[in-house]
């Protein structure tokens, strides 16, 4: 089968509802919380701008975004930025989408200052972890039942990456 040619690209306000769409069918209870698949009526907010997400497409479609944010809003940490969300619908998986996103992200951080990036994944949720080692990110930390999922308690685990 010959591999779909994956583009990245910054989203812009025209890319809300595509966006939207990805989180609706993207997140299940093994990757993230039930509350994040509540409806929302905007993927942007006064934190979260169009700037804030790299998009991934394939045949002109958003099949994937990756939210790249300031980690926090302190100035001594500005070196550092946090991935909060990462996801691919599931017809477009396997395919090398989210590796793309991690590549352009990482780009992005860099472009913008960065020297390191760091993310939060469930310790119950292999294919993340695989991809993430994959990409050179390490265990910073767990944070033992740090979520309570569908009933179970689930550590968290801090990842890394120095740009
Ligand atoms: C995790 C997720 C983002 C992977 O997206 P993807 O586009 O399918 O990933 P890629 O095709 O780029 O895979 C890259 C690497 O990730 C790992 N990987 C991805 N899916 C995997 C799976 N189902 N099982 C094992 N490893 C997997 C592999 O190391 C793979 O490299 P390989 O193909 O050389 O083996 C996607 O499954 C997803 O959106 N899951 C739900 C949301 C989520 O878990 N987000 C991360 C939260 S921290």
């Amino acid at each position: 089968m010959t591999q779909p040619s994956i583009n990245t690209r910054i989203a812009t306000e025209a890319d809300d509802e595509a966006i939207l769409a990805v989180e609706a069918v993207s997140w299940d209870s093994s990757s993230g919380f039930p509350s994040m698949r509540e409806p929302k009526e905007s993927a942007f907010n006064e934190r979260t701008t169009p700037a804030n997400y790299v998009l991934a497409e394939v045949d002109g479609k958003v099949v994937g975004y990756s939210r790249l944010m300031p980690k926090t809003p302190v100035a001594e940490n500005s070196h550092v930025k946090g991935i909060y969300g990462l996801a691919v619908v599931p017809e477009a998986r396997g395919l090398g989408v989210a590796s793309k996103l991690l590549e352009a992200s990482a780009d992005e951080a860099r472009r913008q200052g960065a020297r390191k990036i760091s993310l939060g994944v469930f310790s119950t949720n292999e294919p993340a972890r695989r991809l993430y080692a994959k990409h050179g990110y390490f265990e910073e930390g767990r944070s033992k039942d740090e979520f309570l999922v569908d009933g179970a308690y689930v550590d968290n685990i801090m990842l890394a990456k120095v740009l």
